[in-house]
């Protein structure tokens, strides 16, 4: 069913107009490229904004809370907590690498950060801050409406200026140098037998038709529950939520399976606690092929190669609220 195209002309990277010619391996997935920051000023008012914890209601709760950056861009809860303890639907998905994505959420209902980065504030499940409240509280604070002015040009903060800073900081999180990209762009001894034999196995036994592209996935939405039907009591339908068809109901955007180590636990609903279910799963439900323990382990043992350098960062100095701020209600 899934058959792979094979493309016999290798990629050839010129470096600038010399000579030298780095040659990457002609496989279905590329190597992560590093992030180019053109705005570094508009980054580093997007990371703020990132760990700003005064744009929830609670005064507790940031983008960071969720998608932590100590751990792989998630929570590892199956499903979010947000203001006032509640449970969220669905699994925190990564934010690494989530700019190679084409669209935003599971359901991809954001076609982009940008447009992504205004929901959670406001959502109740999440920071429960409306945005005119997010606005008056980040237009009270000096510190911040200089560094806006000095990013947009602009004293008056809007949220179009909030949510460009945020995703200008999202599209430098990405994570190259793991070990399979230094083995894509030729280096043999980067992977062990085992991990070569878990990528030979995951590509032949046709994962790639879905977990493809540099983010190992991300490049389309797909049926969870193909060849046999997947149990889920998580009420997300998935695509037919922003499409309305039908036929779309349980496809999700398929997932990145960068860093995948870390972000566990696994599915929209977070079903899946350990890799080892999710590849089993996967191989049952995706190709009607049940894996042996022996496979299990080598597909396990390849994917953790997709660990990548992690972002480092500088915890950002947030600027100190005035007299005029508006407090948090963490009980609201
Ligand atoms: C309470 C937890 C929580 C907070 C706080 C939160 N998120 Fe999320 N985020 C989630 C969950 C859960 C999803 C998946 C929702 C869905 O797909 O329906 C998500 C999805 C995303 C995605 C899409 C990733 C993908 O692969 O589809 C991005 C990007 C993102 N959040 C960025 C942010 C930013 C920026 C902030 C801060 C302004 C933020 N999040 C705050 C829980 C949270
Ligand atoms: C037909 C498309 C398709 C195929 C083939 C496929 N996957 Fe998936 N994969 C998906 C989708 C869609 C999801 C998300 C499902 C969900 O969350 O309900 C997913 C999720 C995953 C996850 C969990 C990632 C996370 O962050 O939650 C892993 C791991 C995974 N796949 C590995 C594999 C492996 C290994 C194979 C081959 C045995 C495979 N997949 C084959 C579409 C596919």
């Amino acid at each position: 069913m899934f058959k792979l195209k094979t493309m016999s002309v290798a990629v050839a990277m010129m470096v600038a107009g010399s000579a030298w010619a780095a040659t990457v391996r002609d496989e279905p997935i590329q190597p992560i490229q590093p992030a180019k920051v053109e705005n570094p000023a508009k980054v580093e008012l997007g990371k703020k904004l990132w760990f700003e914890p005064r744009l929830s209601m609670s005064g507790i709760i940031s983008c960071n809370t969720c998608h932590n950056l100590s751990r792989g861009g998630t929570d590892n809860l199956k499903t979010s907590i947000g203001h006032g303890w509640k449970a969220g639907p669905v699994n925190s998905p990564t934010v690494l690498n989530s700019s190679l994505a084409i669209a935003q959420f599971w359901d991809g209902r954001a076609a982009n950060l940008q447009e992504q980065a205004g929901g959670p504030i406001q959502a109740d499940v999440e920071m429960n801050m409306p945005h005119t409240l997010a606005l008056d509280v980040l237009q009270s604070i000096p510190g911040y409406v200089a560094e806006f002015k000095g990013v947009f040009g602009k004293e008056q903060i809007d949220m179009d200026m909030v949510t460009s800073a945020i995703a200008a900081f999202e599209e430098t999180l990405v994570t190259p140098n793991s070990r399979f990209d230094k083995w894509l762009k030729g280096d043999d001894k980067a992977l062990d037998a085992k991990e070569l034999a878990g990528y030979t196995l995951f590509k032949e036994s046709g994962c790639v038709a879905c977990h493809n592209g540099p983010a190992a996935g991300g490049t389309s939405f797909q049926r969870m529950g193909l060849v046999e039907p997947y149990q889920s009591t998580s009420p997300a339908e998935g695509r037919s939520a922003v499409t309305g068809v039908d036929a779309d109901r349980f496809n999700f955007k398929v997932p990145t399976l960068r860093n995948v180590e870390m972000t566990y636990p696994y599915f929209h609903d977070g079903e899946a606690a350990t890799l080892e279910q999710a590849v089993d799963i996967m191989g049952r439900l995706q190709l009607g092929r049940t894996y042996s323990d022996d496979e299990i382990g080598k597909i396990v043992a390849f994917l953790k190669t997709m660990t990548g350098d992690q972002p480092q960062l500088t915890m950002p100095i947030l600027p100190p609220s005035s007299n005029a701020t508006p407090r948090p209600d963490p009980f609201k």
